[in-house]
């Protein structure tokens, strides 16, 4: 119901700015990392206590709903959406960022239910910025109404993507060759280290496109939410419709845009989250 997405949203809000409080504090000292996956795939005690902060105070508040976190599904939970209300957390996104201190970093929450977005927050706690949405309601920049930009030409676009590459060279291979087509035909390539942030970005009007193979479900949750609602297109790489789970996103300020994007991308499947 309307009055419960506002208390969801309200508690997301007010988890996300404690939070970031945790992330700023984190930012400012000696990080402790620890190296997941492969060297590029980092996690920080920051990374833990922000989600372990977040889910204690949610479920506390909300005992019945569920959650994915980015930290809990690397320790070995099981990375599940149902139809009931879901938290989708990433503690800190862009940790690479975070742990050398180059402040483009975020905390990432999402409120699904009924495998809709329904609320989404990010925060970026070192530069104030606060991107927000509620389904049918809007996206906000610390308050202030967001909408895509009204360029739909390519060649006059900023694209986003990240070259942040899992050391396996068929994807790096897809991943570099993509960027070369792009770089070609679009106004300016940017690679700033942050999902969530970027997509953002596409939101408010600062880019027009951002596209990327490898992500979670946690790093576009809330981000997917704010764009939509934005104005913008959220779609899978291949022009089929988002899938929170398929680790590949397109967003685009429009659909003309996403439609150039697609024709020159190529895709690569990662295994589902
Ligand atoms: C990562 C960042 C990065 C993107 C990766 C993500 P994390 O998230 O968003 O920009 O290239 O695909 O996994 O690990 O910092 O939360």
């Amino acid at each position: 119901s309307a009055e419960e997405q506002q208390q969801w949203f309200d508690f997301a809000l007010d988890i996300a700015k404690r939070a970031g409080l945790v992330i700023k504090d984190g930012f400012e000292k000696t990080k402790t990392i620890e190296m997941k996956d492969n060297p590029r795939d980092l996690v920080t005690d920051t990374d833990k206590a922000v989600e372990a902060l977040v889910i204690g105070e949610i479920s506390k508040t909300f005992p019945d709903h569920k959650f994915i976190g980015e930290e809990s599904t690397a320790a070995g939970a099981k990375c599940e959406l149902t139809d009931s209300p879901t938290w989708i957390i990433d503690p800190v996104d862009g940790t690479m960022n975070f742990v050398h201190s180059f402040p483009y970093t975020c905390i990432s929450l999402a409120v699904w239910c009924e495998q809709q977005p329904c609320v989404a927050v990010v925060h970026n706690p070192i530069l104030d910025l606060t991107y927000t949405a509620r389904k049918d309601h809007g996206a906000f920049l610390n308050g202030k109404k967001l909408s895509v930009s009204l360029k739909d030409d390519l060649s006059q676009s900023l694209v986003m993507t990240e070259l942040w590459c899992r050391p396996d060279p068929a994807k790096m291979a897809v991943a570099t060759a993509n960027a070369m087509k792009v770089i070609k035909k679009c106004h300016g390539p940017r690679c700033m280290g942050s999902a969530a942030l970027n997509m953002c970005h596409v939101a408010q009007g600062a880019a027009e496109v951002y596209y990327e193979i490898g992500i979670h479900a946690w790093d576009t949750a809330a981000a997917s939410l704010i764009v939509r609602e934005a104005g913008g297109v959220v779609m899978d790489m291949t022009g089929g419709p988002y899938d929170l789970m398929n680790r590949r996103v397109l967003c685009a300020a429009n659909l003309k845009l996403a439609q150039q994007m697609v024709e020159l991308l190529e895709v690569y499947d990662e295994d589902r989250d």
